[in-house]
């Protein structure tokens, strides 16, 4: 995880200093717990002022959340980000954006968002995790490249992955979210794309080798001109993708 933070600390870097801060894509999921940890620390070791003017500039944009779900419950993706970096950065959760999921329409709370990140100019740089089934976001299979951030309804396999947060129970997991579309995230500058663990080694195999197939809604990522992939051992597998 040293090295995208690495990565991640330049270009914030390099934002602050040009006074460019561009919004940042943000993922959640396992996946991201490490990095926000070693981003967290990383950032913390910055000089008082410097993470002060970063806290004044932040501006982000989370992939999705779960419809039904209110800020405030544990297993939102709001309370993710408030418990992994809104909270340790002393960020102001005003400037870390997520969908609306408690919303009572949120075909209209979906328009909202991509609204809100069309007028802040779209994403700079975009953090993706691979879903098992090769959902990015929550961009369930069949998608193509041109769909735009709206509700969807989740797959039972997506279910069963995320139930861990769910007290391991699928059935807890709700049955819709609103997500950023590839639309919207094959937009960002850059694409940052990490996948760790053994589980993953196969979905990512299929994302690299086909190039463009709805049914690995990952594959699209490879047009990107600037992906950038981060893998590691286990997920990379014994022969390699
Ligand atoms: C979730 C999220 C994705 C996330 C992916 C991987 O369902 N919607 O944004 O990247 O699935 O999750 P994990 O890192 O827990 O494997």
């Amino acid at each position: 995880m040293e090295a995208v933070v690495d990565q991640l600390e330049q270009r914030l870097l390099a934002s602050l200093e040009s006074e460019a801060f561009r919004p940042l894509g943000l993922a959640t999921g396992r996946t991201m717990e490490p990095l926000y940890a070693a981003l967290v620390s990383r950032l913390r070791d910055w000089p008082t002022d410097r993470l002060q003017l970063l806290r004044q500039h932040w501006r982000s944009f989370n992939l999705d959340e779960y419809v039904g779900l209110a800020a405030e419950h544990p297993s939102s993706f709001s309370a993710f980000m408030g418990h992994h970096l809104v909270g340790p950065l002393g960020l102001d959760p005003a400037q870390v954006s997520l969908p609306d999921g408690a919303t009572a329409d949120p075909e209209a709370a979906a328009d909202r968002y991509a609204a809100a990140i069309r007028s802040a100019g779209g994403m700079g740089l975009q953090l993706l995790g691979l879903g098992s089934n090769g959902h990015v976001g929550f961009n369930e299979p069949p998608c193509g490249p041109e769909v735009r951030c709206r509700v969807v309804r989740l797959s039972s396999s997506t279910r069963s992955q995320n139930a861990c947060a769910f007290q391991g129970r699928p059935g807890l997991v709700p049955e819709q979210a609103i997500t950023l579309g590839l639309q919207e995230i094959l937009a960002a500058d850059e694409l940052h794309l990490i996948v760790t663990g053994a589980s993953k080694a196969g979905i990512l195999r299929k994302a690299l080798d086909r190039d463009g197939d709805p049914e690995v809604p990952a594959s699209w990522l490879r047009r990107h001109p600037r992906l950038w992939l981060w893998v590691d051992d286990a997920a990379w597998g014994e022969e390699g993708p």
